[in-house]
């Protein structure tokens, strides 16, 4: 008998990476459910199942009863979410409320969710510093009690700065390593918010992927960190493009990430594979400059 796993979040960045990794066994029957707010039908993999609908539906839009579910359909980004806190609550905090009601009414065996790393900067304190990072380190809250209060089966993922391929560069709901691609092609300045001094742990979004399926196949409760041990300075990441860059006031975020707890590498035998660095090499050599 197939396995049926759902990915809420399917049509984004890094639940199309997902799926491309679980569709590759056969006995996976793989199901997304994207509202496309932020998703897009080209990062559609074949041999899945889509179905367009808000996570705060999926009980009438997933009649079927997965053995896993991977949350990841929520609003992801972090600096646009101080204006669009109303779709901020509404995405994450109903939506995420009815995911794992579902999980518990439907005995899903596992509920692996995508946090998200802005928790663990400023010692803790990051998860006050934006709407999304609050409604994410809610959601674990939430997610750990519904452990502790009817033992729901689950596991709590971390990212770190996703980048790879079907990443998007727009300018509102982008994130940086396309954007800096994008500029590059075009030949125009690549744009650091002030300081630039401030560092991420840049993750390829395979090796991300990878170990949320692990977490999923052998991880259960908080902590599983999935982040390049090595950060980098959004300048020293422009600086590897080389040109141009050109300095804007705006909101820069944490200057780091904060503990990296070890448990994916310790439990689950986890480590990325692609550094930043060597994928930016790359880029620039197949996109020589005129
Ligand atoms: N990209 C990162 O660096 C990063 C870091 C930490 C955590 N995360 C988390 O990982 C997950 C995926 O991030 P991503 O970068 O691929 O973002 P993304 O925006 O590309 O993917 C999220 C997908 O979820 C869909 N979606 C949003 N709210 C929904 C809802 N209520 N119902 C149904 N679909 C909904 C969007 O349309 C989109 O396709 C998110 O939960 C995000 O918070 C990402």
């Amino acid at each position: 008998m197939s396995k049926v796993i759902l990915v809420t979040g399917g049509a984004g960045h890094v639940g199309s990476h997902i799926i491309e990794q679980l569709v590759s066994d056969p006995d996976n029957r793989v199901i997304s459910l994207d509202n496309y707010f932020n998703g897009s039908t080209n990062n559609h993999i074949s041999g899945a199942e889509y179905r367009h609908g808000h996570t705060k539906d999926i009980d009438k839009l997933i009649p079927e009863t997965p053995n896993i579910v991977f949350h990841l359909g929520e609003y992801a980004r972090i600096t646009p979410s101080f204006d669009d806190i109303n779709k901020v609550f509404d995405m994450n905090i109903i939506g995420t409320f009815n995911v794992v009601e579902f999980c518990r009414q439907r005995k899903v065996k596992k509920l692996v969710y995508a946090a998200s790393s802005t928790k663990f900067a400023i010692e803790g304190d990051g998860r006050h510093q934006t709407p999304y990072a609050f409604t994410k380190a809610t959601n674990v809250d939430l997610i750990n009690d519904y452990g502790r209060w009817y033992n729901l089966p689950y596991a709590i993922c971390y990212f770190y700065n996703a980048f790879g391929p079907r990443e998007k560069g727009d300018q509102i709901y982008g994130t940086l390593i396309a954007k800096f691609e994008q500029a590059y092609i075009k030949g125009e300045p690549l744009t650091i918010v002030n300081p630039g001094t401030q560092k991420r742990n840049f993750t390829h979004v395979s090796d991300l992927a990878r170990g949320i399926i692990l977490a999923g196949e052998n991880g259960s409760g908080d902590g599983y960190a999935l982040g390049n041990k090595k950060a980098y300075s959004v300048e020293e990441i422009a600086q590897a493009f080389g040109g141009q860059v050109k300095y804007v006031d705006g909101y820069s975020g944490r200057s780091e990430s904060g503990e990296m707890p070890d448990k994916a590498r310790q439990e689950l035998k986890w480590d990325t594979t692609i550094d930043i660095l060597d994928y930016i090499k790359d880029f620039v050599s197949a996109h020589p400059r005129g």
